[in-house]
């Protein structure tokens, strides 16, 4: 018989595979959540509450945040909690996306579109992949991709735009890789010691995002997206 006991996993009284009882409901917790929108690597999915431990330790990792504007801040877990229950209750105007990692649903990151203008029809693009050992692998691309096919299939706006800081060389790269172009700079945005940076503003329509990329949205509906 198998059965699980505190650290691990029994079979006939011998311990035949040692799991923190913390990952497994860790991994019970990432199974369980819905994917809206997938490639074969990456889904996009809701946030959940069990993410707020893992949001905190993000937000508080300088090494990921040196690339954000909210690098200056330190967060307590009280002030991301409120920043996780406002994400939880959603809004029209800022979609934030849990990244996750197929096939095991692994939370990764989040990727957002913010700002949402339905008027005007278009948004801004956030992004952050928080699990620093996934940097480089065309998983931030992925998302991204998968984000905006959100935005021009589902929302149906007709651009979307970022902000980057001048020296995140891995994000512009990523960003250029999915189909953003360059649009503009604002010089000496932030100061990092000594030095100051500029922020580039990057865009991508509807029209060139789905010259490149085929719809995984109008896969998904194809009874409703259909044409003719
Ligand atoms: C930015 C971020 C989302 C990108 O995701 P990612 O999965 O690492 O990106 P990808 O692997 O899809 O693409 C990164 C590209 O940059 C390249 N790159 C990495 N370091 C680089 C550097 N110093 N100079 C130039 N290119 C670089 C990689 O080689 C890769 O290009 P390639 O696929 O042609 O080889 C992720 O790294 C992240 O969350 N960083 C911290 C937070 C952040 O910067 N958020 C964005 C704020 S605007």
């Amino acid at each position: 018989m198998i059965f699980h006991k505190g650290t691990h996993i029994l079979f006939n009284g011998i311990s035949i595979i040692n799991i923190p009882p913390y990952s497994l409901m860790f991994w019970c917790f990432t199974l369980s959540r819905p994917i809206i929108i997938s490639t074969q690597n990456i889904g996009l999915g809701p946030l959940i509450d069990e993410d707020l431990d893992r949001l905190w330790i993000w937000i508080n990792d300088k090494e990921v945040t040196q690339y954000l504007y909210l690098f200056n801040r330190m967060y307590t877990r009280e002030m991301e909690k409120k920043w996780l229950e406002n994400a939880l209750r959603g809004s029209e105007n800022n979609i934030i996306f849990a990244i996750l990692l197929l096939p095991e649903k692994l939370h990764i990151g989040n990727v957002g579109l913010h700002n949402i203008d339905l008027i005007n029809k278009h948004a801004e693009l956030g992004i952050i992949i928080g699990e620093k050992k996934y940097w480089n692998q065309g998983y931030g691309a992925e998302a991204v991709r998968l984000a905006l096919d959100y935005g021009f299939g589902v929302l149906n706006l007709e651009m979307i735009f970022l902000r980057v800081l001048q020296f995140n060389k891995r994000a512009i790269r990523c960003y250029e890789k999915v189909g953003f172009r360059h649009q503009g700079r604002i010089r000496k945005f932030v100061l990092r010691g000594e030095k100051w940076w500029d922020l580039l503003i990057m865009d991508i329509t509807k029209a060139e995002f789905y010259k490149i990329h085929e719809s995984i949205i109008s896969k998904i509906c194809k009874d409703s997206f259909a044409t003719g």
